[in-house]
């Protein structure tokens, strides 16, 4: 007999709902807030307000696209963390009322690792290849970059990640520079396809181990405009895809150089992408690249799984089932990684 998750993601702008039949999805909905884009950020207090508003819609749309009666839910995953404290808090205590409620287990989902097992997800009629244990994964989100060896759906040994900026915030910060809206990540991918990536050089951070820097690559792109505006007003629009692909081939070769380091070190044979930024597909063709090169095998989440979802909320909630390992009540959201190792 299937069993169906309800998996509920409210950790930043997206409020979101999705239903699974064991890990096929059956419905996936999402209501991006748009009211952050004139702020260049997301602002956490109108996150909070815009997800109690869309909550309940968004669940009962999702209900209803699966076709499922809440009643015949198994269980109830929610994202505890990391994430915005308000925003988690919508979205948990709906899920522990509801589950409450509904007498069914209530399950918490770190962010993080429902990023990373997106890509144990199917849609309807799709035979998916997943990938197996211990891979090597690059997690790489607007809050997050990391590189993890997955030895098993919760077992995540972390090999190294950014030590300021993440690589999403890197692309919507350089956005914000030129002046593009948020989230830039998107903005700079496409237009990058129509530029030159060697027309201007911006050099990367090279730390040790594996680790990342971005904040460095933000400074720099930063003076660079400064400084030519000085000379030529239009700069910007003169140059603009130019740009774009410019300082989105630098935040690709720094997670690129990282990736191959840590495949020269670890014999896993697949290599997963995870989380927003693996939308970017000047990073799906490198890592592509990467992957050939290496002789491995590259796994990388659908489009519409790469950025924040519920579905890989509810499929991280289904492995937790499986294991019986079920939240209780009082459990409260965590804002980061750190405050929930503590
Ligand atoms: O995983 P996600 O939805 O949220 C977090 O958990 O942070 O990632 C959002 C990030 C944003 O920084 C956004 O600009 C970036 O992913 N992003 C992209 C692309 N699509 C989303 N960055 C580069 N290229 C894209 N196509
Ligand atoms: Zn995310």
């Amino acid at each position: 007999m299937s069993v169906y998750i309800l998996g509920i993601e409210s950790s930043c702008d997206d409020t979101a709902a999705s239903v699974l039949s064991d890990t096929t999805i059956l419905s996936n909905v999402i209501a991006s807030q748009k009211v952050h884009s004139e702020f260049g950020g997301v602002v956490p207090e109108l996150a909070s307000r815009a997800h109690q508003q869309n909550i309940i819609p968004v669940i009962d749309t999702a209900l209803k696209h699966a076709k499922i009666n809440k009643n015949q839910l198994s269980a109830i995953a929610y994202t505890n963390g990391p994430g915005l404290l308000g925003s988690l808090l919508v979205g948990s205590s709906f899920a522990k009322a509801m589950a409450y409620s509904l007498e069914i287990p209530i399950i918490e989902v770190d962010h993080l690792q429902a990023h990373v097992l997106a890509n144990f997800l199917s849609k309807p009629g799709e035979k998916k290849k997943v990938p197996e244990f211990p891979f090597l994964c690059l997690t790489v989100s607007g809050g997050h970059t990391q590189l993890l060896k997955v030895n098993d759906y919760f077992e995540m040994e972390y090999l190294g990640g950014t030590i300021d900026d993440a690589a999403g915030e890197a692309f919507d910060k350089a956005a914000k520079i030129l002046g593009l809206s948020y989230p830039g990540g998107p903005i700079i991918d496409k237009l990058a396809k129509e530029g030159n990536s060697k027309k201007f050089h911006f050099s990367i951070a090279n730390l040790p181990d594996y680790n990342f820097s971005f904040s460095g690559l933000k400074t720099s792109f930063l003076y660079f405009i400064r400084d030519n505006l000085k000379t030529n007003s239009n700069f910007i629009q003169e140059n603009l895809a130019d740009l774009a692909a410019s300082i989105q081939y630098a935040i690709i070769k720094s997670l690129t150089n990282k990736m191959a380091a840590v495949i020269k070190n670890y014999s896993c044979r697949d290599i997963v992408l995870a989380g927003g930024v693996s939308a970017n597909s000047g990073l799906r063709e490198a890592m592509q690249l990467l992957a050939k090169n290496e002789k491995r095998n590259l796994y990388l989440p659908s489009i519409d799984l790469t950025t924040d979802n519920a579905a890989m909320i509810a499929v991280c909630g289904y492995y937790k089932f499986m294991n019986g390992n079920f939240s209780t009540l009082n459990a409260t959201p965590y804002s980061s990684v750190q405050q929930h190792q503590e």
